[in-house]
């Protein structure tokens, strides 16, 4: 060691009371690293809740001071104020995790655990430790070089790296203030969504009022339409003009999205784009033609990640003019059980239905339910009796074959309705139904719903996974179809589903993109009235991350799988299930002027960025989505 740095390190050594250097740079990096957190927490806050934005830049600026202070001016007095000063944080911290604060946006709410705060609070936590072992004076002061003290301070210098680094990249993305998806732009003419509503008709009128309450089922607090979970089941006749009053009583905003529908997109209840959520004690009027016959369902669209598990849905059935003699129609909506991850069909882990030997029945499955983090879809297979698929996602197929047992696959928000007919003696049995397995698995079981329909001899039972999966691209048989005859796209678009860390509305979390990019910032597919679009669906995860995406007020007809274009039945849905690795080819026609979502249906994608709209032009909306209006459309 040079004697020059030893002589220095000495002095220093003696300036700072034979304290260790290594500590006191230390703990002045790491809380002005957790400091560079607080900052980019107010740049979050401000905007969202004030008092928490000017108290984060009270706490970065009282925790850069000391930092300074520290190298400055060190001193026990000094410690034991910051050691309490810092405990308080980690305390303030802890308790809005756990009960929430009540000077909060939602008082008494805990905040959701982020990468940010995490390492926030680690810092602090290893700064208490630092401050305690500073407090105590070492008995023999010890001189070290400056390489040493470089080397020794290196941990925590690291860390405030990181955490600088976490804190630039939270506050260059933070959570939208006022996000339009489609502006108006001066100088340029265009049709407000306000104004895309259906035409006045005498269209015969069914009127419901579906109110939005908070109430406790089973000694859990669900959010419901009409107090119960599923929502009532809204059965209509094609054609039919739907009149429904929305009335708000949660304690917070809300709105209705119909799932599948064509309805003008002033109606297609979107918060934040098609209208503003709803807020508590106000009500709101939709109203659209039921054009598509089929099962439907309808869900609320504002902050959807939180409100469709705590209960906000319900079926929607519209029945064709000359509707076949069928003895049983049975609405299977498929769900969680609110704030759990337990499964249900129409809130019963075992549901039983009456049907007579020899009766046909059709059976409406709805999945609604909530899947597990890598969006594994529902594999309902129904054993007893061989059955066909009559329609998927509402829309008939052509001559569907009766077959059976397989599993069908059916991610969240997809729909298939079976037709069979019940053997002479004996019960039939709906399985393949299970809940997403928590994610620390061994913690519980994975919950199992079954439906069975009749009485007597309950089938045996099969394993689900060995039966064949039923496969849509080759079953029933050919038929017109507009859209797959023509094979002309007047436009082609790449959708390419991947998932990766990144900074995404304020924190630093693993991301669902859309062509590399998270909402609302992903481009989004300009159309005009007429065109035909194809979209080049690409699932760049090839293990396990399945993507159901839904497009709004309009249909796909499917045109090929893994580049082999369909051998059956026409396939028109809604939402098409993208599996690991898989590529689908889907087109519709852009006839529905309007800004419309384009999303992941797996719920949590679609809040880690998965999500997208297609606008078409001359369409601008003056809704907002973020912190300034409260819309969360996903
Ligand atoms: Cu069923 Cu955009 O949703
Ligand atoms: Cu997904």
């Amino acid at each position: 060691m040079q004697p020059t740095v030893a002589r220095l390190a000495n002095s220093t050594g003696q300036r700072w009371g034979g304290r260790r250097p290594a500590r006191l740079y230390s703990v002045a990096l790491l809380t002005a690293g957790a400091a560079a957190i607080h900052i980019s927490a107010a740049v979050n806050h401000l905007p969202e809740y004030l008092p928490w934005g000017v108290f984060f830049i009270f706490l970065a600026i009282a925790q850069v001071a000391l930092a300074v202070a520290v190298v400055l001016v060190p001193g026990r007095g000094l410690f034991v104020a910051a050691l309490v000063g810092t405990a308080g944080i980690i305390g303030v911290w802890v308790i809005s995790r756990t009960v929430g604060l009540p000077f909060a946006p939602v008082p008494w709410s805990p905040e959701p655990i982020g990468a940010l705060d995490l390492t926030a609070t680690l810092m602090e936590a290893i700064s208490i430790v630092l401050f305690v072992l500073l407090i105590r004076r070492p008995p023999r002061p010890r001189t070290r070089g400056r390489v040493r003290i470089a080397i020794a301070t290196s941990p925590a210098a690291l860390l405030s790296v990181l955490a600088g680094w976490l804190a630039a990249g939270t506050a260059l993305n933070p959570m939208p203030v006022a996000f339009n998806a489609a502006p108006e732009l001066a100088g340029q003419a265009s049709t407000s969504v306000v104004n895309l509503v259906a035409p006045a008709g005498s269209e015969p009128l069914k009127t419901f009022t579906l109110t939005a309450q908070v109430v406790t089922i089973a000694g859990r607090e669900a959010w419901t339409f009409n107090g119960s979970v599923p929502g009532p089941v809204l059965r209509v006749a094609q054609g039919d003009r739907l009149r429904v009053t929305l009335v708000n009583h949660l304690p917070e905003a809300t709105s209705i999205h119909w799932h599948g529908l064509r309805v003008p997109n002033a109606e297609d209840g979107v918060a934040g784009i098609t209208q503003d959520a709803v807020g508590p004690g106000r009500s709101y009027v939709y109203e659209f033609i039921a054009s598509d016959a089929g099962t439907f369902w309808y869900h609320s669209h504002q902050d959807p990640y939180k409100q469709i598990p705590r209960g906000l849905f319900g079926a929607l059935v519209v029945e064709p003019p000359a509707s076949p003699v069928r003895e049983r129609d049975y609405v299977l909506m498929i769900h969680t059980l609110p704030g759990e991850a337990t499964i249900a069909v129409d809130g019963h882990p075992n549901l039983y239905l009456e049907a007579d030997p020899n009766e046909t029945v059709r059976l409406r499955l709805i999945n609604a339910a909530s899947p597990d983090n890598y969006g594994t879809p529902l594999t309902p297979a129904l054993v007893g009796a061989p059955y066909a698929i009559a329609s998927l996602d509402g829309h008939d197929l052509n001559q569907p074959q009766v077959f059976g047992p397989e599993q069908i696959t059916l991610g969240m928000g997809q729909r298939a309705d079976l037709v069979f007919k019940m053997p002479s003696s004996g019960a039939v049995r709906l399985v393949g139904l299970s809940g997403a397995a928590k994610p620390l698995a061994f913690l519980g079981k994975a919950s199992i719903a079954t439906v069975t329909i009749g009485i007597g001899a309950v089938p045996p039972d099969v394993n689900v996974g060995r039966l064949p999966r039923f496969d849509l691209t080759s079953y029933g048989s050919r038929a017109p179809d507009s859209i797959l005859d023509d094979g002309r796209y007047d436009l082609t678009r790449n959708i390419v589903l991947g998932t990766g860390p990144g900074f995404h509305f304020g924190d630093f979390n693993i991301l669902d993109t859309i062509n590399g990019r998270t909402s609302p910032f992903v481009i989004p597919i300009r159309v005009s009235k007429g065109q035909v679009v194809r979209l080049h669906i690409v699932n760049s995860d090839k293990d396990r991350m399945w993507h159901p995406i839904h497009i709004h007020g309009h249909v796909f007809s499917i045109l090929a799988r893994n580049g082999h274009r369909l051998l059956g039945s026409p396939v028109r849905v809604d939402t098409v299930l993208v599996g690991p690795g898989e590529t689908w080819d889907v087109a519709f026609r852009a006839d529905n002027p309007g800004i419309w979502m384009l999303h992941c249906h797996v719920l949590v994608h679609a809040l880690a960025g998965m999500s997208m709209t297609i606008n078409y032009d001359g369409i601008s909306t003056p809704f907002t989505m973020g912190s300034r209006s409260g819309n969360v459309p996903e």
